[in-house]
């Protein structure tokens, strides 16, 4: 068989199980299995698929109908223009989150004054955000914390091939009670989605570790003890930036301003106009 004969069979077979971007996700899948880029794909479709290789793209191909996300399948995702491994002990990094990195970078960059930055990264899964703050701020050092240790395994994995082991240090534990100091910065993307919605997702987000996703019955059980211990161990000195869901800007501007009444507490859109980082900056 050749590979256009391969691609062709393989996305009628994904479009009939309704699985959209089917094209898309199928050349992903070639190209992983035979290790070449897009161009190369494209020159080398008439060429014949050897018998290993077609058995390791029918295996993937299987998965794929069961709903894996190709990101599973492939072992990467691209996040914050850098690449990072990514299996099923972690969330899949999602483009909305690249919000709460650019905001941190704004934030740190205009308020460093040219000292090195302590910064938190509070369940820090792939070590996504983490890895894409000490790539871009060079004097930072950053703490990332996960309950989950084999999430942690996979951001030690991140931490190693971006080269940053020695400015991201990862630390097990509930949020911010592993921190060793005072951070100035911390940033979090913890799980927030309520129960309701977990029920009503699609078939793809059941392969992500629920202890990434399930915020209790309105999606805010993290936050709310995120704010709660924030407030009772004096953290972060400067600000504290939260990726939150859609609808729940409101509650979480409300506890926030519970906790913090002398900060300055405001909601961001992200590019598609959903409120979608709260932010907390403290006077001083
Ligand atoms: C939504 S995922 C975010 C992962 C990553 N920061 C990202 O943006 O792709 C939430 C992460 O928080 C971790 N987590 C959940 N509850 C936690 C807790 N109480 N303390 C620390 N980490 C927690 C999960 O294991 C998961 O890795």
């Amino acid at each position: 068989m050749t590979l256009k004969e391969a691609l062709n069979r393989a996305t009628s077979a994904l479009a009939a199980h309704h699985i959209s971007d089917a094209s898309h996700d199928i050349q992903l899948l070639l190209r992983h299995v035979l290790q070449i880029t897009q161009a190369q794909l494209y020159l080398q479709l008439e060429e014949e698929l050897a018998p290993p290789e077609w058995e390791r793209f029918s295996s993937l191909l299987e998965r794929r109908l069961q709903h894996e996300p190709v990101a599973y399948l492939v072992c990467h995702q691209e996040f914050f223009g850098l690449d990072f491994y990514v299996d099923r002990r972690v969330l899949i990094p999602r483009p909305e989150t690249e919000l709460l990195v650019e905001m941190t970078l704004d934030f740190a960059r205009s308020h460093s004054a040219g000292r090195p930055l302590i910064i938190a990264d509070i369940g820090t899964g792939s070590g996504a955000i983490a890895i894409s703050l000490a790539t871009n701020l060079i004097n930072a050092r950053i703490c990332a914390t996960d309950l989950s240790i084999q999430a942690l395994e996979v951001a030690a994995i991140n931490r190693a091939r971006h080269g940053v082991d020695d400015r991201v240090v990862l630390l097990a534990g509930n949020l911010l009670e592993p921190l060793p100091e005072t951070a100035d910065l911390i940033v979090a993307n913890l799980p927030y989605v309520s129960a309701i919605e977990l029920q009503r997702t699609g078939p793809e987000l059941a392969f992500e570790p629920s202890v990434a996703l399930a915020g209790g019955p309105d999606g805010l059980e993290s936050i709310r003890l995120l704010l709660h211990q924030a407030h009772e161990l004096r953290q972060p000195r400067r600000c504290l930036l939260l990726e939150i869901g859609q609808g729940q800007s409101e509650e979480v501007l409300r506890l926030a301003r519970n906790h913090f009444p002398e900060a300055d507490i405001q909601a961001h859109r992200d590019p598609g106009g959903i409120e979608r980082v709260v932010g907390i900056a403290f006077p001083g």
